[in-house]
């Protein structure tokens, strides 16, 4: 069925109405989206997995020629279908493509079940920075670590997190997310590159940039574990695959240049990512700390930060005050544009109000995260299932369906904005050739290797 007989009114009882007020402020709020806790830990962490620079130019490689035009593709998706994500699948190929917006759904709500746990555990370390001595070695920060990871602490930083950032989303997209993140995502340029500057005096720094960027081994550009660390990591920090650019992007008009928008959004993002590695390293070097944080687990830097740190007196608190501080405001622009993705789906399919639709949407993922909230090992596999498989399979069927099933319709809104015919037929061509069998092995190396990971 050709999609324009599908009609969305159908479905839809509220499309959203609501605007950017500039260029500017969609761009700073999808790099907040994109910009997250995935950069600051998840970045260090498989980073320190063993595959060195390897890691990092896989990550880079499939950033821009994997990413690059699924993104463009969300973003396209998003306004010119001008329908919140569980809709637009199915205004742009018929009804067929429905599971794509439920899946949508299903990953970003999964997502942020958890994520506003990791939030709260931020939260945690940042008040506990900012009124008491951090711990003095590596048992202490375990015992600390326990004590925000698990139980009512655990459940009250879930719940506030959540709290906070329905007000947000609540608030709408001018008002709110547009509002915070030009504040945040300045502020958060600044306190990294402060940190940045701080990290490079360290006596570690050139052995921790050594052990993250300078360690060549290509064998290790065909290890399992790095090619699912690296596309895991890209397609998790972009964020591109579960509808939130998606759903960011039906707030644009219709001349705002989506394809110089996306680059911006990777470059930030990217950046973000080798800068964070670049303050976390040093301090995990110079202070010898490399075995906390190779355990692999979410925790490991929670533990290995605050305990590097606190030698280093009142200085040290200082940077913990401010490293987690920046995190929670990567966290909190992140939590918002997951949470517009239940919140807006509900407004355009059952004509709801927006703060009906917020508080619905926190009330529903509240309860959901609990479990995560509970348990590390439950956050674990929810990242690794919602996080890492539906994330990159939302980008495998985002790629078909603009790719395969509504090629004119990516060609149209592009070129339609503005972008030079050349330019668009280049993406058009990654997203045909080189995103669809690029993801699908992807996937298969990444759910290979996780089943392996459970099994043993
Ligand atoms: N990209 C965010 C991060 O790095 C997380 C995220 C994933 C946000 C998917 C939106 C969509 O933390």
């Amino acid at each position: 069925m050709p999609p324009s007989l599908d009609p969305p009114r159908l479905f839809s009882r509220g499309r959203p109405s609501e605007r950017w007020g500039s260029s500017l402020g969609f761009v700073l709020a999808a790099a907040g989206s994109a910009v997250g806790l995935g950069n600051l830990w998840g970045f260090a962490y498989r980073a320190s997995q063993g595959g060195g620079s390897a890691f990092v130019l896989l990550y880079l490689l499939i950033v821009v020629v994997v990413c690059l035009p699924v993104l463009v593709a969300e973003m396209v998706l998003g306004r010119s279908t001008g329908h919140a994500p569980l809709i637009a699948p199915v205004t742009a190929g018929g009804r067929r493509w429905r599971p794509l917006g439920w899946m949508f759904l299903a990953s970003a709500v999964g997502i942020l079940s958890y994520y506003s746990v990791l939030m709260g555990w931020t939260g945690r370390s940042l008040l506990h920075a900012l009124t008491g001595p951090l711990p003095a070695d590596i048992g202490g920060a375990e015992a600390y670590f326990i004590g925000i990871s698990t139980g009512g602490d655990a459940v009250l930083g879930h719940l506030l997190s959540l709290g906070l950032t329905g007000l947000v989303v609540a608030a709408g997209v001018r008002a709110g997310i547009e509002r915070l993140t030009k504040v945040a995502m300045p502020l958060l340029f600044v306190m990294l590159l402060a940190l940045l500057l701080w990290a490079a005096f360290l006596p570690g720094a050139v052995e921790g940039y050594s052990t993250f960027l300078l360690r060549w081994d290509p064998a290790k550009l065909s290890d399992p574990a790095t090619i699912r660390n690296a596309f895991t990591q890209a397609f998790f920090s972009i964020g591109t695959g579960i509808g939130a650019i998606l759903a960011y992007a039906t707030y644009l008009n219709r001349t705002s240049p989506i394809s110089g928008e996306a680059v911006a959004v990777v470059g930030m993002d990217t950046a973000v990512g080798l800068m964070a590695g670049c303050v976390t390293f040093p301090v995990v070097a110079s202070f010898g700390l490399g075995d906390v944080v190779s355990g692999s687990t979410v925790g490991a830097l929670f533990i290995a930060l605050p305990t590097g740190l606190a030698s280093l007196g009142p200085a040290g608190r200082v940077v913990a005050v401010v490293f987690f501080l920046l995190a929670y405001l990567a966290a909190i622009t992140s939590a918002v544009s997951l949470l517009e993705v239940p919140a807006s789906s509900l407004m355009d399919r059952l004509g709801w109000s927006r703060r009906r639709a917020v508080w619905l949407s926190v009330a529903a993922i509240a309860v959901l995260g609990l479990p995560s909230a509970l348990d590390v090992g439950v956050l674990e596999r929810m990242d690794a299932v919602f996080g890492g498989v539906f994330l990159i399979a939302g980008g495998l069927a985002l790629a078909l369906l603009l790719g395969w099933r509504a090629p004119a319709r990516y060609r149209a809104d592009l070129e339609g904005s503005g972008s030079p015919p050349a330019l668009v037929a280049a993406l058009l061509f990654a997203l045909r050739w080189v995103s669809p069998p690029a993801i699908a092995v992807g996937l298969v190396v990444s759910i290979a290797d996780l089943a392996r990971s459970w099994a043993g």
